[in-house]
């Protein structure tokens, strides 16, 4: 009786220290383009953006996934509750904050931030919204 509890116990351990890394790893990146969406009913005037993570793979995830530490989903950026806001152009709920902005999470912020060392990191609209 008491042999068998402990067993239990043993494997109950097992499960969980075999489910955490699956856990902490999270989904992983897909491997072909995402067209980002902007919130919903968002009205847009230019051709939608595809980012790829293969052009990405120098970066970190949370340089991007930011709020991914604390929740582990990888959530897209129009999220309710995130950059949800389709008509601001500032403030950290503006969907094209997100992109734009010079803060170095945004796609335009951090290729200013890098373009002195590396000049494949486009700054130009018709280089994104192609
Ligand atoms: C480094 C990539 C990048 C560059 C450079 C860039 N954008 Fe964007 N832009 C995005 C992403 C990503 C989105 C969000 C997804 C989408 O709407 O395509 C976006 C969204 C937008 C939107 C809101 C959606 C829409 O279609 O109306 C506008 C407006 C916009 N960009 C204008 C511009 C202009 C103007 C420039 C040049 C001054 C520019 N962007 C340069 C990545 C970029
Ligand atoms: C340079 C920025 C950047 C980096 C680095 C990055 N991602 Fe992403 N990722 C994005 C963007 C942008 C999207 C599209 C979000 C959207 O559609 O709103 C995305 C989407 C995803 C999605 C799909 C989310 C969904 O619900 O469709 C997953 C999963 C993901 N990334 C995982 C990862 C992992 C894992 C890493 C690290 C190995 C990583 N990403 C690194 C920018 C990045
Ligand atoms: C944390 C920094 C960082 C962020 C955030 C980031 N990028 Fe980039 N991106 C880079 C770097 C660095 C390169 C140059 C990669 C290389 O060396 O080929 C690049 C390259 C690119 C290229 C050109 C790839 C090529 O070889 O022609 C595109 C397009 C691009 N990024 C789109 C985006 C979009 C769209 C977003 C936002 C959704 C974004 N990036 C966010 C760092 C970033």
């Amino acid at each position: 009786m008491k042999r068998s509890l402990f067993m239990s116990l043993i494997i109950a351990a097992l499960a969980i220290a075999m489910a955490l890394p699956l856990y902490a790893a999270g989904k992983a990146a897909p491997a072909g383009d995402i067209p980002v969406q902007g919130p919903e009913g968002m009205k847009t005037t230019k051709p939608v953006v595809k980012f790829s993570h293969k052009q990405h793979t120098a970066d970190k995830c949370v340089d991007c996934h930011h709020k991914k530490a604390g929740n582990n989903d990888n959530a897209k950026c129009n999220t309710k509750g995130c950059h949800d806001n389709g008509t601001a152009k500032t403030g950290a709920n503006s969907f094209y904050a997100a992109f734009h902005s010079n803060n170095p999470r945004s796609c335009v912020g951090c290729h200013k931030a890098k373009k002195a060392t590396n000049p494949k990191a486009p700054t130009a609209c018709n280089q994104c919204h192609v």
